[in-house]
């Protein structure tokens, strides 16, 4: 294993925390993932039982077009995903696929469509391309577990939803299944769970353990919006759900309604937490300016960052500005767009950084990108209900004149810079910074 990390570092450039990326979402490897369903090629399912997005879209457009946006149709086209999918297949001599395609293609997985070595994107069955496609949500029968997308697929012409009395149509039989507006069919995709055990994704179980679990606020309440209007041209018109999906991710290609995905997203992170801050009114020069920042998780039902993260980033920047001189700043980015912390490839240090990002450890203690050594996550993101204060005590200079400018703001962004540099992509920089929240305050000097 060790000569394989070696191996993987020398050949790729890659930081331990990168290499966690590519073989440590699935926690897979030599010790891969007991908690999910064999790699289905015993289904004896073709592609060709499941249907593409685009044989729904004449009949359903508007979600056809919310969907082509989402993240869900996103997720086998996604450059990160496929680069670190690729690092992973020759650390393993191919024999990792599964592990990755299990839930960004279950066409692949319940087929075995993908080849388990290199493949030529575009040479894919549209079913397979299409990610987490319409036909693989809607002919989910069941489910047997809570993670690894352990969800039982069972294509043919019933296609299951929420809507009770579904007019008859001559495509495909309609029934309703209470599954879809639960939170546990969202659930056994978006949680990961170790061979080890190690809960790597959790975002079903962050919500499980919060307030929203019992307050009856479920996954599709905030990410699938209710609507009324026709779920066919011409149907009767209902209570629709947006397919767009809308988290904290954005596409880092050209995509189908970026500029509304962007703008959802942008909304989506803004009404995530209720964020304080406490400045003083005034400061001696020479003094020291006492400033508190509080993050209050009292809007999302789960861990902001959530889903996997080991890679977002939300941290807080801070200037302040004495006229034209700045005399203070936290949060800000080296040369390359990092943070300056030990990820930055520049000797300088954001000593008070603060930075929600997760980090991985062994079973002894030492700090590791690799999942498959991994036993213990460090994941400092926001619990549901909780109050994080966040306390800065910073040094005016005596020569300060004043009024200084307070600039606060708690920013985010899928990617650190540096994961898409070891990748090899850094033609998808910069990645971009959604700001959700700013503040401006005013300190008297006395
Ligand atoms: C990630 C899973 C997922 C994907 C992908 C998905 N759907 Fe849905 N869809 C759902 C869920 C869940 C509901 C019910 C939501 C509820 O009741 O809260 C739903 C509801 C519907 C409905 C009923 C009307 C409505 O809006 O509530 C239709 C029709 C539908 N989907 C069609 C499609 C089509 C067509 C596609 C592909 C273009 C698609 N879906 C992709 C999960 C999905
Ligand atoms: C020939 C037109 C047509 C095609 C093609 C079509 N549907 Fe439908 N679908 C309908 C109609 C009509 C309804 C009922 C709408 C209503 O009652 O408001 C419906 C309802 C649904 C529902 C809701 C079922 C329920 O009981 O909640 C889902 C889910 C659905 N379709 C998914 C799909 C998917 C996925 C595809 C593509 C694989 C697809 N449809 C293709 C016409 C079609
Ligand atoms: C009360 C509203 C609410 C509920 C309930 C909720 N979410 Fe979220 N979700 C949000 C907000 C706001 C964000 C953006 C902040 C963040 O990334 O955590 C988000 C982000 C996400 C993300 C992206 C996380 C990241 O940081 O990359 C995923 C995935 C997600 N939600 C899935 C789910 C699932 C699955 C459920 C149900 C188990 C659920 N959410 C329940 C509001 C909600
Ligand atoms: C078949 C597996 C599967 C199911 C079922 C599923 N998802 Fe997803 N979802 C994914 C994958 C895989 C991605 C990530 C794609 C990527 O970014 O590469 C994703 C992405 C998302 C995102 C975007 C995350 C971000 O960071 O912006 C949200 C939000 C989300 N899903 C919500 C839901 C909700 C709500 C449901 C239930 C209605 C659901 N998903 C059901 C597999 C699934
Ligand atoms: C249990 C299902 C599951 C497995 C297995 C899985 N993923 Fe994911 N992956 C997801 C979900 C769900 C998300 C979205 C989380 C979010 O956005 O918050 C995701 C997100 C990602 C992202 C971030 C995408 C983005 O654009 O932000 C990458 C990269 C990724 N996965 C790569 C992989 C690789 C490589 C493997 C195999 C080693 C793998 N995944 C295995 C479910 C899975």
């Amino acid at each position: 294993m060790r000569l394989v990390r070696g191996l993987l570092a020398a050949m790729f450039r890659l930081s331990p925390l990168l290499i966690l990326l590519g073989l440590g979402l699935s926690g897979c490897g030599n010790d891969s993932i007991t908690d999910s369903p064999p790699i289905a090629q015993d289904t004896a399912l073709t592609v060709d039982d499941f249907e593409t997005a685009t044989s729904c879209q004449s009949c359903h457009p508007d979600q056809f077009e919310q969907w082509s946006g989402s993240m869900h149709a996103y997720a086998l086209k996604d450059p990160t995903f496929a680069a670190l999918r690729e690092i992973g297949q020759s650390a393993y001599i191919n024999a990792l696929d599964g592990a990755c395609i299990q839930c960004h293609s279950i066409v692949a997985r319940e087929t075995g469509a993908l080849p388990w070595g290199p493949y030529d994107f575009d040479a894919l069955p549209p079913q397979v391309q299409e990610g987490v496609g319409c036909d693989v949500c809607h002919v989910v029968s069941g489910i047997r577990s809570l993670s690894n997308a352990d969800l039982i697929f069972s294509p043919g012409a019933t296609k299951f939803g929420t809507i009770p009395d579904p007019v008859p149509n001559v495509a495909h039989e309609s029934e309703f299944n209470s599954l879809y507006s639960s939170s546990e069919y969202c659930g056994s995709c978006h949680d990961l769970v170790t061979g080890d055990g190690l809960q790597l994704e959790a975002v079903f179980r962050e919500w499980r353990a919060g307030g929203f679990a019992v307050t009856g606020k479920t996954c599709n309440d905030c990410h699938m919006p209710a609507y009324q209007g026709s779920a066919t041209p011409g149907g009767p018109v209902r209570t629709l759900h947006d397919h767009s999906m809308v988290g904290a991710d954005l596409a880092l290609i050209p995509f189908p309604n970026q500029a509304r995905q962007h703008q959802l997203v942008t909304d989506m992170l803004r009404s995530a937490l209720t964020v304080e801050a406490d400045v003083p009114l005034t400061v001696a020069a020479g003094d020291t300016i006492d400033l508190q920042v509080r993050l209050i998780n009292d809007l999302t039902g789960h861990n902001v960052p959530s889903g996997v993260p080991f890679i977002r980033q939300m941290w807080i920047a801070i200037e302040i500005m004495d006229g034209t001189n700045l005399i203070y700043t936290t949060g800000d980015l080296d040369a390359n767009g990092d943070l300056k912390d030990e990820n930055s490839a520049f000797a300088e240090r954001d000593e008070d950084l603060f930075n929600a990002q997760g980090t991985m450890f062994r079973a002894d203690s030492v700090k590791t990108g690799l999942t498959w050594e991994a036993r213990y996550l460090d994941n400092p993101s926001i619990v549901a209900g909780e109050t994080r204060p966040v306390d800065y005590r910073i040094p005016i200079p005596p020569g300060a004149t004043g009024p200084l400018r307070v600039e606060l703001k708690l920013r985010f962004r899928s990617f650190p810079h540096y994961v898409i540099r070891g990748l090899g992509q850094d033609a998808l920089l910069p990645i971009p910074i959604i700001d959700m929240w700013e503040d401006s305050r005013t300190v008297a000097i006395l």
